[in-house]
């Protein structure tokens, strides 16, 4: 089933762990991927995207992009939907965090914390929603993370209060735009196995991660790429300002 044949996905975070799984999948079912990231595995990740499309008629181009500089945000934008549009829907895929006691955490710290995950969301959100609302279609799914939602156990409470900003941030923007046709969803992941979080985790804490896990393991870039691939797709037509949570059935490990 080629669920995105002539569409077009813009995907920031391309070159990081979920970010490629998501376009790899995207392209298998017909998408056109803009693969941006400020790092240069974008490149590698649009050449495995054309690799993964080849079947369906998918493919990847990639575009840099520092989602810390809010003109150079604006300008990478403007220049994707002149070059590559119209686009058909925007993941947001970029974040992380820290693994701070709370009262280790120092101003700065929040301040950066929030400006990578939630002013991300917020300048890539605010470039494309016009061009969205102006062809009165397009699905945004921004990520949060199980940390949101509960608490997280790798990183700190910046990061926390950061995710659960996402979900605000998202539930906002899709009461807002549902009448201009613009779905914006959520997804908040558990433990997922990216090469980031494989180098933080300890044995111990991953141990424990799968022991607290009902369906008994962490999560894959893949697992998250599926429901990326639905929400961006005309089956989740009827689904806006929701949190789809993609963590095993874990929420605390
Ligand atoms: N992996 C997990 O366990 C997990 C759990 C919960 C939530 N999440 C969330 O899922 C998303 C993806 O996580 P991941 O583990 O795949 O991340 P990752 O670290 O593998 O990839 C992040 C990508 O962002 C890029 N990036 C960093 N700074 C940038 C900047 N200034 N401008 C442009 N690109 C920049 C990096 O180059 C990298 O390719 C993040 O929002 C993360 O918070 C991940």
């Amino acid at each position: 089933m080629n669920r995105f044949t002539g569409r077009t996905v813009i995907l920031t975070g391309a070159g990081g762990g979920i970010g490629r799984a998501s376009c790899l999948r995207l392209a298998s079912e017909g998408a056109k991927v803009v693969c941006m990231d400020i790092a240069d595995t974008r490149e590698e990740t649009a050449r495995l995207t054309t690799e993964s499309g080849n079947e369906a008629g998918g493919s990847g181009v990639h575009a840099p992009i520092d989602i810390t500089d809010p003109e150079g945000v604006k300008e990478a934008m403007a220049a994707v939907i002149s070059e590559h549009g119209p686009i058909d829907a925007l993941v947001n895929c970029i974040g992380g965090g820290q693994p701070l006691p709370s009262l280790e955490i120092s101003e700065s710290d929040f301040e950066s914390m929030f400006e990578f995950n939630v002013k991300s969301v917020y300048r890539c959100c605010w470039a494309v929603l016009p061009h969205m609302a102006e062809r009165k279609t397009g699905k945004i799914i921004n990520f949060s993370s199980v940390a949101g939602r509960s608490a997280s156990v790798l990183q700190g409470a910046h990061y926390s209060s950061s995710k659960a900003a996402v979900i605000g941030l998202t539930r906002h923007l899709a009461r807002e735009f549902g009448p201009s046709g613009i779905n914006v969803n959520v997804i908040a992941p558990g433990v997922t196995g990216t090469a980031r979080i494989v180098a933080q985790m300890t044995p111990d804490q991953e141990a424990r991660a799968i022991a607290a896990t009902p369906l008994g393991r962490i999560g894959s870039p893949s697992d998250m790429a599926g429901v990326v691939a639905f929400l961006a797709s005309d089956d989740a037509r009827h689904v806006t300002g929701a949190t789809i949570d993609v963590n095993g059935g874990c929420f605390l490990a």
